[in-house]
């Protein structure tokens, strides 16, 4: 292990996240009854300009109103580049002060991106006297905050997650697609010629090296990885299959920008009964080893190690988050 320890952001349950519209105060209550872990409100792409005074407006009316049922609470900001920008932060504190768990800040592209809308929280708390410090998601959606993430994951306060804005990403990178998430049938490899058999398309993942360069960022800094949108939310297994590989890959939550996406992120991002168990066992069996002054063992025919009782002790603390929840 490394001498340098790396602190861990404040342990939330992240498996889904539902993205609602801060213009359709018709879905906040929906949202709050939901099973979903965390409720981003959006002030951002999914309202028009004309309306983000109303929605900024609806928004801090349902957060002092409205039972959220003890759901995470983040609103996602415009970017930095807009004048409605400080206005949000401004007015979230001000006027709903310590409803808000995390600020979402969308299309971060540096760490002084990060380190100005903390400038303006802080001086916003400090002057409302507020105890609660508000905590960051940053959506890494653009080619200048992928380049970065590594620089921009390292900002220690009040980040808490890393979230891949894959919509966004595909338009910056000018990617050559128009789906939200998921695969592309022209990102794939062709398998060699055979006269006599004909040639198969093996479909890739082309996502994958974006999801993983910022699960590494995120971890090395102590910070939860999310999956961002998966656009078509008539195609569960699809959206299952996308969860699954940004799962595999480490992140440990997804987007649901539709409510049915809610209950498959959920399943997909815990760990099974069957895991937990396996997990359990693990832990039992390197016990009894480490009385017996051994550093491994054999469990099933497999052996098991002392790096094995890190990756069960992460499914066992995941199980008891969910089972408090
Ligand atoms: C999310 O904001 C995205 O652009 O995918
Ligand atoms: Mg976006």
């Amino acid at each position: 292990m490394s001498f340098k320890i790396i602190d861990q952001a404040q342990p939330r349950l992240n498996r889904s996240e539902l993205a609602v519209p801060g213009s359709n105060p018709a879905l906040f209550e929906k949202a709050a009854n939901s099973k979903v872990d965390v409720i981003f409100l959006d002030l951002e792409d999914a309202v028009a300009p004309d309306e983000k005074e109303q929605a900024r407006k609806n928004i801090i009316e349902a957060l002092n109103d409205l039972d959220w049922k003890g759901k995470t609470l983040s609103v996602r900001i415009n970017g930095l580049d807009t004048h409605f920008m400080y206005r949000d932060v401004v007015d979230l504190i001000e006027k709903a002060p310590g409803k808000l768990d995390l600020i979402m800040i969308p299309k971060v592209g540096t760490i002084s991106d990060v380190y100005a809308v903390d400038m303006l929280c802080t001086q916003v708390e400090d002057a409302m006297g507020l105890e609660k410090k508000i905590g960051f998601e940053l959506i890494i959606e653009t080619a200048l905050g992928m380049q970065n993430v590594n620089e921009i994951a390292s900002y220690n306060r009040r980040l808490e997650s890393l979230h891949f804005g894959v919509a966004d990403y595909a338009a910056s990178t000018k990617a050559k697609t128009t789906v939200i998430g998921g695969p592309n049938p022209n990102y794939h490899v062709l398998t060699d010629i055979d006269e006599d058999k004909p040639r198969n398309k093996h479909w890739g993942d082309m996502w994958h090296h974006a999801v993983s360069k910022m699960v590494i960022a995120a971890r090395a800094n102590g910070l939860r990885p999310i999956d961002g949108p998966f656009g078509d939310f008539n195609d569960p297994d699809g959206y299952k299959a996308q969860a699954n590989r940004s799962a595999t890959l480490g992140c440990e939550g997804k987007w649901a920008i539709h409510p049915s996406q809610i209950e498959l992120a959920n399943e997909v991002m815990s760990p099974s009964e069957k895991e937990v168990n396996q997990a359990k066992r693990i832990l039992e069996a390197m016990e009894t080893a480490k009385k017996e002054g051994k550093g491994a063992v054999s469990l099933d025919g497999r052996l098991i190690d002392i790096a094995s009782i890190r990756q069960a002790e992460v499914l066992v603390q995941k199980a008891k988050l969910i089972e408090s929840s």
